[in-house]
């Protein structure tokens, strides 16, 4: 592949054979989708769904609930015109305008300092670095401010581990269960009532603050900060560091991110996340009435998982060579550049902007470090409860001064 290809646009007649996704064997191993579920992998089909207007969220079987106040429930769980409305008094933290006032400083900030300690010690943690700037933009939004960044990160990460106890041992799940729900308390105690209780004194501009004035109790708080440790951190933390991977392994991939405008970078970016997805599938069900173009297509009441993956290896949105990065590929093909990684329709993720901007600041900024070297590639982890990969224990080195 060579990097006028790469940003002309044009299909790279050597693709043919080429095989660049990372985690589709593991992903490929845990493939387990909730039970009495259709699985769907066409792009077309998968997006005829998510843009289904009669289509609900039937992740965690989230649209059947038992709770006596449904609109305190986080925007993923909800439908209808309750999730318009959420929708919309989100849009705010989400726009360009908040991006460029509100998260480009935290954004730079943390790359600096992540990227300052890498260039003074010569070495650096790779899915640690994501993790700390993952967490640092993530909480901004949500307003999770008034203790440490890191200590902060350790409390989820515990929550997190200790929630993943599918398939393991029974006893082992019922002590990770336990050990998760003390690292909750945890979190909220350290974290989220802090902040609480200093947007109860002063308002400020991000979600907590946007609860506390929509009379959200503090349990559903926590519930919407852990949506977005979920949503928002972990994801961008196997982003940043799938990418950082991926540029490390192809050079004149490399190359072009390094001398490409934003717009080539973004491109780059958005190829990365479509062949390797780090959310698995989304989940939507039709009770009431199917879109008449689906009758036959699907049953009434059929929950479909849709297979992020299959979609975005789907030939006939993809194109020739599906498996192969080709950041060309979506505007030959037209289509969004991320594919379904992000969602599609009213759920589609609000916090993409932010994940692609400070996944682009980042690795712009440590492929600027002299002598950078990846001298630890990932080890491939899988997590039941997210269904997601997880990259760790990736190392770089530079030259130290
Ligand atoms: C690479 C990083 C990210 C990926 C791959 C990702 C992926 C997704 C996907 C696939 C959905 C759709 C779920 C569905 O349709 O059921 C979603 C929704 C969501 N994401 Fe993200 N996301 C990322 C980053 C973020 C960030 C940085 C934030 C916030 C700071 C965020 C907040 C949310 C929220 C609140 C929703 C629920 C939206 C709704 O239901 O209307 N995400 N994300």
């Amino acid at each position: 592949m060579t990097t006028a290809a790469l940003q002309s646009g044009r299909p790279c007649p050597h693709l043919g054979t080429r095989d660049d996704r990372k985690t589709a064997t593991v992903a490929a191993q845990y493939d387990v989708i909730q039970p009495g579920a259709r699985r769907i992998g066409s792009f077309g089909l998968a997006r005829q769904i998510l843009r289904g207007r009669d289509f609900r969220q039937a992740m965690l079987n989230g649209d059947r609930f038992p709770v006596s106040d449904p609109s305190q429930l986080p925007v993923f769980f909800l439908d209808g015109d309750l999730h318009r409305a959420k929708r919309a008094a989100l849009a705010k933290f989400f726009s360009p305008k908040a991006i460029a006032s509100l998260f480009r400083p935290v954004i730079d900030r943390q790359t600096e300092s992540l990227i300052g300690e890498l260039r003074r010690t010569g070495r650096m943690q790779l899915d640690q670095a994501s993790w700390l700037l993952a967490v640092a933009v993530a909480a901004e939004v949500v307003g999770l401010s008034e203790s440490p960044n890191a200590a902060m990160a350790d409390h989820i990460e515990n929550i997190l581990k200790y929630g993943d106890y599918p398939g393991k041992p029974r006893l082992r799940q019922m002590i990770d269960s336990q050990l998760s729900n003390f690292n909750t308390l945890i979190f909220y105690l350290k974290d989220v009532r802090p902040a609480i209780k200093a947007r109860q004194k002063q308002r400020r501009e991000d979600l907590i603050s946007q609860l506390l004035d929509d009379g959200f109790s503090q349990i559903m708080i926590l519930v919407d900060c852990m949506v977005y440790a979920t949503a928002g951190m972990t994801t961008t933390r196997e982003f940043i560091t799938m990418v950082a991977w991926q540029l490390f392994d192809h050079p004149d991939l490399r190359e072009a991110f390094t001398a490409g405008s934003e717009a080539e970078q973004f491109a780059i970016l958005e190829e990365v996340l479509r062949l390797d997805p780090v959310g698995g599938y989304v989940y939507r069900r039709a009770d009431e009435a199917l879109p008449e173009e689906l009758e036959g297509e699907i049953a009434l009441g059929e929950t479909c998982a849709i297979n992020i993956r299959e979609a975005n290896w789907d030939e006939a949105a993809a194109g020739a060579c599906p498996y192969a990065l080709d950041p060309g590929r979506a505007k030959r093909m037209k289509q969004v550049g991320s594919y379904m990684a992000f969602g599609d329709g009213v759920h589609r993720c609000p916090g993409a902007q932010v994940a692609l901007h400070e996944t682009r600041v980042f690795i712009d900024a440590l492929f600027k470090v002299p002598g950078l070297k990846l001298e630890r590639p990932p080890r491939v982890e899988w997590n039941r409860t997210l269904m997601s990969y997880e990259l760790r224990d990736a190392f770089v080195t530079c030259e130290a001064p």
